[in-house]
């Protein structure tokens, strides 16, 4: 089986950590975030994988080159010279997702985060003889996401409606899909919405299939949300009883420290912190609802909360850093600084106190 995953946009809502990699590449849970997705095509079967981006593929190349190995998949990229939408980019890589076996492929966007039930969602296509399936889950703001209306019993979906202004619904497509190569046959190659133009049309015609995501589901593509989806990611591991959870009494909640980080005195860390590779938390620390990136030093009785501290960055002595602060790559926050939701670009040093949420340039 093959997969496409969309991977273009620039990723604004997640700057300054977008500044320095592509959304795509920006860990979460001490992986990229693409890699989660790669290794759960993988675990069903998936043997190529084609990223349709629009920019900076070397970069993403690059760095996935190692992993073509590692995982044992193919990774190509099909690149757009202009932006081509959420399926502009199926009708490009056309030739690369079809083959004789005429079997379904399936399409991600690259910014959700879930348990990725494929194997369910493969079952469920081959129950229902349509055209196309895709994974809907409940939210709470649903006019931010596209809304799926279902027939309950069956789940062929009676509307699609991307972004509505009104309620429709609480249902909302989760950007998961799994899709017959004759679908191809309705794009055509320019920017075309899937969501706005494509799905709507196979809903009229009944052929599209909608089956509710068991477990977690996240779009991580902006701070608030890319922290909220760490707390479920954590909460799944602890329900899979995953050992990969740190424990020890300086931890509190669910926890994850990479094993090449070092964890001074008296720290208390957690819940839902992720430290990355190569990190040094000195004495007396305490972390809260938060990542820290590799390389980071977080300095003597600094405490941080629902903050994203980027790669290499440093947080001095007594520092407090906390409500949505977001570090770009190579911040350095001073000592007894602090920061109350600051958004800092990369390789600033940050010497006077953030007293309300602002952009630092
Ligand atoms: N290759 C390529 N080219 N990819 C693109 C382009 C493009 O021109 N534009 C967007 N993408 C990719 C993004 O990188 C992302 O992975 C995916 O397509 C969806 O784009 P977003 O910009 O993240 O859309 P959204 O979050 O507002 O809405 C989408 O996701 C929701 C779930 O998170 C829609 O699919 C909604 O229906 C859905 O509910
Ligand atoms: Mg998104």
């Amino acid at each position: 089986m093959k997969a496409l995953i969309l991977v273009g946009g620039f990723g604004t809502r997640l700057r300054p950590l977008t500044l320095s990699v592509p959304k795509p590449l920006v860990e979460f849970a001490n992986k990229p975030m693409i890699l989660h997705q790669i290794e759960a095509l993988k675990a069903v079967g998936v043997t190529e994988v084609v990223l349709a981006i629009n920019y900076q593929p070397e970069v993403m190349l690059n760095f996935l080159k190692e992993f073509e190995t590692k995982l044992g998949i193919k990774i190509t990229c099909s690149q757009e010279t202009e932006p081509l939408g959420t399926a502009g980019p199926l009708a490009l890589a056309r030739d690369k997702l079809v083959d004789d076996s005429a079997e379904p492929f399936f399409v991600l966007n690259s910014d959700v985060i879930s348990d990725y039930p494929f194997k369910e969602m493969i079952e469920f296509h081959k129950s229902h003889g349509g055209e196309a399936s895709l994974m809907v889950t409940k939210v709470d703001e649903p006019s931010k996401y596209g809304v799926v209306v279902t027939e309950e019993s069956t789940g062929q979906v009676e509307r699609f409606v991307e972004k509505p202004k009104l309620f429709v619904g609480n249902k909302i497509n989760a950007g998961i899909y799994l899709l017959d190569p004759s679908i191809l046959d309705r794009i055509q190659l320019r920017p075309t919405s899937i969501e706005k133009e494509i799905f709507p049309k196979i809903a009229a015609e009944k052929k599209l299939y909608a089956m509710v995501l068991p477990g977690f589901w996240m779009d991580i593509g902006q701070p608030r949300d890319y922290i909220t989806g760490l707390r479920l990611y954590l909460d799944s591991l602890k329900k899979r009883s995953s050992p990969k959870l740190a424990s020890g009494s300086h931890i509190v909640g669910n926890v994850l420290v990479d094993e090449t980080a070092t964890i001074g005195e008296g720290c208390l860390i957690g819940p839902d912190v992720a430290i990355g590779p190569g990190c040094v938390i000195e004495s007396g620390v305490r972390l809260s609802r938060c990542t820290v990136m590799r390389g980071v030093r977080v300095k003597k009785h600094a405490c941080i909360s629902s903050s994203i501290i980027g790669w290499h960055s440093t947080v001095g002595q007594w520092a407090r850093v906390e409500n949505m602060t977001i570090l770009g790559e190579d911040v350095h926050v001073c000592d007894e600084i602090y920061s109350n939701g600051g958004v800092v670009l990369p390789h600033k040093e940050i010497k006077s106190s953030i007293l309300k949420p602002e952009i630092v340039m």
